[in-house]
């Protein structure tokens, strides 16, 4: 822990601002029986909020069973979550989507319409022959079918499974294996910057690299583009579609039944199937929707994130549907056709509450603030950021120049596994300061800890961020791998604490700053990338013998990828320039652009123990241009920094 020293300071302070204030839903009186209530019961607190929040067909008797590492919550309860996303809102003339496409067409749908699409994709599931605990793969881009079928999905007690239709086939073929789904849904194509993207191609080249759980592929016509149609497994969206509304009866769901896998990256090569629960899940993203987004009856909120991660699932689909609230989607570029379109969409449609990532808002302020000056952003009045730490310079534009200075910021700081906020501020009560997530919400006990478990009680001394007790969201597992689960979140600290993986400090304030991860894991514009992931990819390659992947600072992505390879003897004549950008496309294909290393460099080996661990320490030190720091003596082949450091 000696290593982890917090080098930032930022002065810059801000008050909630009074009128916002006035209006909030959680005023300091609140909050603090809130957290009172906790501390002294906390069985009554979650109890009080689950019954209120949430719609049941039965209620739960006990609170939160079981022990480290399995905790079930609000067990013999029964609910339905698509019915408290759908059921409940309707007959109230309510908007529930606004979608605008990349090609700016708006489609605006209500409740009562969501609900009878859902109703009839259910059906449609339905007669394929999917019964609750079945996994389908949905495989789309953020469009209002690909809700419609997550809240199917949910209404059967049909696990979903989202993967980000940026990933190449590979992957996609990875994550229907793991978890045997049966279906397979997705678009013809989709449009991004301009161009065509062939999902289907994508899905047809998956199946065929071998998916033998696949029955059916789904395809919903989203452009006019053509695709191959295999008549045997493919079936048209619009043809299986009931034309007359069907009510389809919500399938009785237990609390801990699962309402979707979700998968992340980690430190070993293999993709996480994350798993989430039906009531505690909701139960956190319904609350922080009110307490962090203050999220009110005539709110639109706009979240800009793809429903291929967690901040889709939580903040575009499940928490602001059970709330009844309308949301904002869009699936194209943030900059296309032009650099303003964000701003053009937030006047056009009079956003009130805006979500994004530190990595869109340090490209946005890049190509200046005269562009959200052209726009009256006037209805905006709360701004969020999530996916990585937002530094104090992209903050304080973000406030000014998006917020006009009125807006609190919520920089939140959750987790795929934590399924919803954990740390954040409470817009109308906490003071923010640039670059810290602030303090845990009411019922998330954080601590920040040594490598031997202790609470580090000194302020600005960095460590390991636990969670300490269970909170109703969080993950129930990694899909079918226990032993990895336990590994991974509870082992080191001997099931005392959930681990979250990343490294934190605490100022004197109390306020909580995330330093990044401990482990091989990189952030990459908001998304979690495992190295060994990126390296499997790399070293799949036949020319390349060995490969090495770190992370170093960008200026608009936060992290970078440097992979350090080196070629088998019999292509070490082949041209780097060239075999660069071959090997970039290669990682493409395997994993998809996200994944794509920006440097790339190769060598005749790499830094090694005498035991022959490569040194990824050193690495890191290169990558980010720092001296190399800490012992050298185990490593093997002093040589080969010499040579490393030549030519970066
Ligand atoms: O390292 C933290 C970073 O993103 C990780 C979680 O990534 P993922 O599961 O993909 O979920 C992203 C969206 C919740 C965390 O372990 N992270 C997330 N939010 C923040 C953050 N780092 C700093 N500040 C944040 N607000």
């Amino acid at each position: 822990m000696k290593n982890i020293e917090s080098k930032l300071t930022e002065s810059r302070s801000y008050k909630p601002n009074e009128s916002f204030k006035k209006k909030a839903n959680i005023n300091k009186t609140i909050l603090f029986e809130l957290n009172s209530q906790y501390k002294k019961t906390p069985d009554m607190f979650w109890s009080e909020l689950a019954k209120k929040h949430i719609d049941w067909i039965e209620e739960f008797k006990t609170v939160c069973s079981g022990s480290a590492p399995f905790f079930r919550w609000f067990e013999e309860g029964k609910l339905n979550v698509s019915s408290n996303c759908l059921d409940r809102h309707i007959n109230k003339n309510k908007k529930a989507i606004i979608h605008i496409s990349e090609d700016n067409n708006k489609t605006v749908i209500t409740y009562d319409e969501l609900y009878v699409l859902v109703n009839n994709f259910s059906h449609s599931l339905k007669k394929l022959g999917l019964v609750k605990g079945d996994r389908v793969i949905i495989y789309m881009p953020t469009i209002p079918e690909a809700i419609t079928a997550m809240l199917a999905c949910a209404r059967l007690g049909v696990i979903h499974s989202i993967v980000f239709a940026g990933f190449s086939s590979e992957s996609l073929k990875d994550r229907i294996n793991d978890c045997n789904a049966k279906i397979v849904i997705t678009v013809n194509a989709f449009k991004r910057n301009g161009k065509i993207i062939k999902a289907k191609n994508t899905v047809d080249h998956a199946l065929s690299l071998g998916c033998p759980s696949i029955e059916k592929c789904i395809i919903y016509k989203n452009i006019n583009e053509n695709t191959k149609f295999n008549k045997d497994k493919d079936l048209w969206w619009h043809d299986i579609l009931a034309k007359e509304s069907i009510v389809v009866e919500p399938e009785i769901m237990s609390s801990e039944d699962l309402l979707f896998i979700l998968y992340t990256s980690g430190s070993t090569g293999k993709p996480k199937g994350i798993v989430h629960s039906s009531a505690g899940y909701l139960l956190n993203c319904i609350l922080t929707n009110k307490w962090v987004f203050d999220l009110k009856d005539d709110d639109l909120f706009w979240c800009t994130a793809d429903i291929g991660w967690i901040t889709g699932h939580s903040y575009v689909v499940y928490g602001p549907l059970a709330t009844g609230s309308t949301i904002l989607i869009y699936d194209g570029a943030p900059t296309y056709p032009k650099a303003d379109r964000f701003w053009e969409i937030i006047e056009a449609n009079k956003v009130t509450i805006f979500y994004t990532a530190p990595t869109a808002i340090r490209t946005l302020m890049k190509l200046g603030e005269h562009l959200p000056r052209k726009y009256n952003l006037n209805s905006l009045r709360l701004l969020g950021t999530v996916g990585e730490p937002i530094n104090p310079k992209a903050w304080v534009w973000y406030q000014s120049n998006i917020g006009s200075k009125k807006c609190p910021i919520v920089d939140t700081w959750w987790q795929t596994e934590t399924g919803a906020h954990m740390i954040a501020p409470i817009p109308g009560v906490t003071q923010t300061i640039p670059g810290t997530c602030t303090h845990p919400l009411p019922g998330i006990d954080v601590d920040i800890v040594d490598d031997n478990g202790n609470s580090i009680n000194k302020c600005n001394q960095g460590g390991n961020l636990v969670i300490r007790k269970p909170w109703p969201s969080m993950l129930r597992g990694i899909w079918n791998d226990e032993k990895r689960y336990k590994q991974t979140y509870w082992e080191k600290y001997n099931n005392k604490y959930y681990i979250t993986g990343d490294t934190a400090r605490l100022d004197n304030n109390g306020n909580i700053w995330i330093m990044g991860r401990s482990d091989d894991v990189v952030n990459v514009s908001g998304h979690r990338l495992g190295t060994m992931e990126i390296e499997s990819a790399i070293v799949s390659h036949e020319y390349v013998a060995e490969s090495a992947v770190v992370s170093y600072q960008h200026e608009i992505k936060g992290e970078a990828i440097h992979a350090f390879v080196t070629l088998k003897n019999n292509f070490t004549e082949y041209n780097n320039t060239e075999f660069a950008k071959e090997l970039r496309e290669w990682v493409k294909e395997k994993i998809g652009s996200i994944a794509k290393p920006e440097r790339i460099s190769f060598s005749d080996s790499l830094p090694k123990t005498r035991s022959g661990k490569i040194m990824r320490r050193l690495l890191r030190n290169l990558a980010r241009g720092e001296d190399i720091s800490g012992d050298t003596s185990t490593l093997e082949n002093e040589n080969i920094l010499t040579q490393l450091k030549n030519i970066l």
